[in-house]
């Protein structure tokens, strides 16, 4: 879902976009061709790793560390990964939790960086959903999204990345570890969508 929300995004606005899987013919990677059309192609996850300047993570949260292990560490040097996940167990049904080993005094984006001291690791849009990823305008007035991560250049480049998708308020909320809290606001985002029975709202920050 959020994969071809992004990647349908990026292709309207000219990007080629490779949407990686655990396998080379993937049915949803092909639906989102035909969707995307000029510029969208398929592969692994290794070969999208390996084909992007810029790479999304947009895998489930508790197979996030394998797909990035299937990705590839090599493919991913030097490079900006958006990652876009969020450490939720599912499998106790709903509300989901947050994985323990990956909140509090972890988190996933962090853990991404661990595996990858390489690559600029920067989480970003993990509290909004996907249709709203990519049109903010669709909640109406200034709302938020948050962005964290070590590198300042490749901070600024997914800034832009964000601007293009139509987000006016980006608040940087530091360094990688500020990952922890952007991904401990989805029990209190899930909990929302449950109650508006819709997943098309957003936090605003007033001061
Ligand atoms: N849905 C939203 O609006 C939304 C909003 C914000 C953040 N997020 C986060 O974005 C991520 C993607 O969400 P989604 O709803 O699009 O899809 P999803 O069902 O959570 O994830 C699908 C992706 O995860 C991969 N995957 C699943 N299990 C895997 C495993 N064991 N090992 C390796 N890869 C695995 C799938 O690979 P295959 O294609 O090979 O099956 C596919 O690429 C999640 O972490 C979610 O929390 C979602």
């Amino acid at each position: 879902m959020v994969g071809a929300s992004l990647g349908i995004k990026l292709t309207q606005l000219n990007h080629h976009v490779r949407m990686g899987s655990r396998t080379a013919n993937n049915e949803k990677a092909e639906e989102f061709i035909k969707q995307a059309g000029m510029g969208a192609s398929q592969g692994t996850f290794a070969d999208a790793a390996a084909y992007g300047e810029i790479v999304f993570n947009c895998t489930k949260g508790d197979g996030a560390l394998d797909a990035i292990k299937a990705a590839g560490e090599e493919n991913l040097k030097g490079k900006i990964l958006v990652d876009v996940s969020n450490p939720l167990d599912f499998s106790k049904g709903m509300p989901p939790i947050l994985i323990p080993a990956l909140s509090n005094t972890n988190s996933l984006g962090e853990e991404i960086q661990k595996r990858l001291p390489g690559t600029h690791v920067i989480k970003a849009l993990n509290t909004v959903n996907c249709m709203l990823m990519v049109n903010p305008a669709s909640v109406p007035g200034l709302h938020d999204v948050f962005i964290c991560g070590n590198d300042e250049t490749a901070k600024a480049k997914v800034t832009e990345i964000l601007k293009s998708f139509g987000w006016i308020s980006i608040i940087d909320v530091g360094d990688i570890t500020a990952a922890r809290a952007t991904e401990m606001m989805l029990p209190l985002w899930i909990r929302l969508m449950m109650k508006f029975q819709s997943p098309n709202f957003n936090f605003k920050i007033v001061k």
